[in-house]
């Protein structure tokens, strides 16, 4: 088959490595990919936004299958347009994306689904969401509606925060259209961890769960980001708690979203946090839908998955999922993510990155690439925030995390950094 993976990011590049080891891919192109993707793919100068040229070339080029990684393109309707011309392709359609781009959309379906999640309201009017705010007083986050780059929500500690964060939105309109419209919901105090299902349009197989790591710095502290590093089976994730997800998340989302005429096709990224029940037993609820892979846990996925992804996403595609049962390497993985000073700040791009190579040798490290781009002489240039996913598997989370960050400190790279303590959680409880 002729496969088009669209993104350029460390996922993409985490998703082109198993790609490519499948026996049903015979050629993979990556739009637009990045240095380390033009190693197991060719890269095209698409960017995934640009729906229409996406579509032109996999028509042009006879893509057999198409793997959509980034959630924006999704949003812009990019597996409709795919769809509509004959093209199977892994990704939910604009409708079924709403899950995650719009986060009163997702509040209220999984509300009338029955998902276990945090109390909420939806809030167009100021003094409405002010009056909310006064009656459930503090802590208490505020989230733009719309994609706001992951910078949308604001976890408020008393009242004055919140009444900041709605003018933000609404009076400063800091993220534009996607703060005209705000979710203010009840916070919950718990352990987050990212939980993975594949879902075929009426129904979904369990993949797997990981926990990830969003400060900027050690020990949880600084900015939020994309995610800085993450490790993957996630201790948190008991199998009783996997299977309490996909039954009362997971299935009821997908046969809900079939029955009102939305069927998700894709993989969906439920974003869950574990609190104590009444009886201090632990109970996960759901933070959030995402519509796409998590970018740094689609790394360790990656990594842990043995059986053939392409086999798995095709299935999906296809509509059917029962016959899937994906296998996974007897090892766990962890994966550092290297950013550029500065980040989620500004940062600066085209420094050069060296002993990749030597890093790489590592044993059992794969370097995923999440922002650079080819340099002169073969060298490879820092070409966004995030930029490397050091990602390390091995029989104990403590062995992949010494393997990791052995790589890490290989590699010549003095404008960027990293956090030290991925994986601090699963330390402390002596995994
Ligand atoms: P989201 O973009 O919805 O994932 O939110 C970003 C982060 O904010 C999440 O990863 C959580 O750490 C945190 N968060 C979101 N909603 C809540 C909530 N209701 N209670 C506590 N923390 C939350
Ligand atoms: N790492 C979190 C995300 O991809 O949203």
């Amino acid at each position: 088959m002729k496969i088009l993976v669209v993104g350029s990011g460390g996922r993409e590049h985490a998703l082109c490595w198993a790609v490519a080891r499948s026996p049903l891919c015979d050629k993979l192109y990556c739009a637009p990919g990045n240095a380390g993707i033009a190693a197991v793919a060719e890269c095209v100068d698409i960017s995934g936004n640009k729906i229409d040229a996406i579509t032109d070339f996999a028509t042009a080029n006879a893509i057999d299958f198409v793997i959509v990684g980034p959630e924006e393109p999704l949003v812009l309707g990019l597996a409709d347009k795919l769809r509509a011309a004959g093209i199977p392709t892994f990704g939910p359609s604009a409708a079924a994306a709403a899950l995650e781009g719009s986060k009163g959309f997702m509040k209220d379906a999984v509300a009338r689904f029955g998902v276990p999640t945090a109390a909420y309201g939806r809030f167009t009017d100021r003094d409405a969401a002010r009056a909310f705010v006064a009656r459930q007083g503090a802590p208490i986050v505020v989230k733009t509606d719309g994609l706001a780059a992951g910078k949308g929500v604001t976890i408020c500690q008393n009242v004055d925060e919140a009444y900041a964060a709605i003018d933000e939105a609404m009076v400063g309109r800091r993220f534009g259209d996607a703060g005209a419209e705000l979710v203010i919901e009840e916070f919950l105090d718990g352990e987050e961890a990212s939980f993975f299902a594949i879902c075929d349009g009426t129904n979904a197989v369990a993949l797997a769960g990981a926990q990830d790591h969003k400060r900027a710095f050690d020990g949880d502290q600084g900015p939020n980001t994309g995610g800085m590093g993450t490790y993957s089976p996630a201790p948190v994730l008991t199998p009783a708690i996997e299977a309490e997800i996909m039954d009362k998340m997971i299935l009821p989302t997908v046969r809900g979203m079939a029955a009102e005429g939305k069927p998700f096709v894709g993989v969906l990224f439920a974003g869950i946090m574990v609190v104590n029940g009444p009886d201090g037993q632990p109970v996960p609820k759901l933070l959030e839908y995402n519509v796409r892979f998590g970018d740094p846990e689609c790394q360790v996925l990656m990594r842990r998955l043995k059986s053939d992804l392409v086999e798995l996403l095709l299935a999906a595609a296809q509509g059917d999922v029962s016959g899937q049962q994906p296998q996974w390497h007897d090892e766990a993985a962890l994966c550092v993510v290297m950013a550029a000073d500065g980040y989620p700040g500004d940062y600066q791009k085209g420094t050069r990155i060296g002993n990749l190579a030597a890093a790489g040798q590592v044993p059992g490290v794969e370097i995923f690439h999440a922002g650079t781009k080819p340099g002169p002489d073969g060298a490879v240039l820092a070409n966004g925030g995030r930029v490397l996913g050091v990602t390390a598997g091995a029989a104990r989370i403590a062995e992949a995390r010494e393997l990791a960050y052995r790589a890490v400190d290989l590699i010549d790279w003095k404008e960027g950094f990293c956090r030290r303590d991925i994986a601090w959680r699963a330390m402390a409880r002596g995994l």
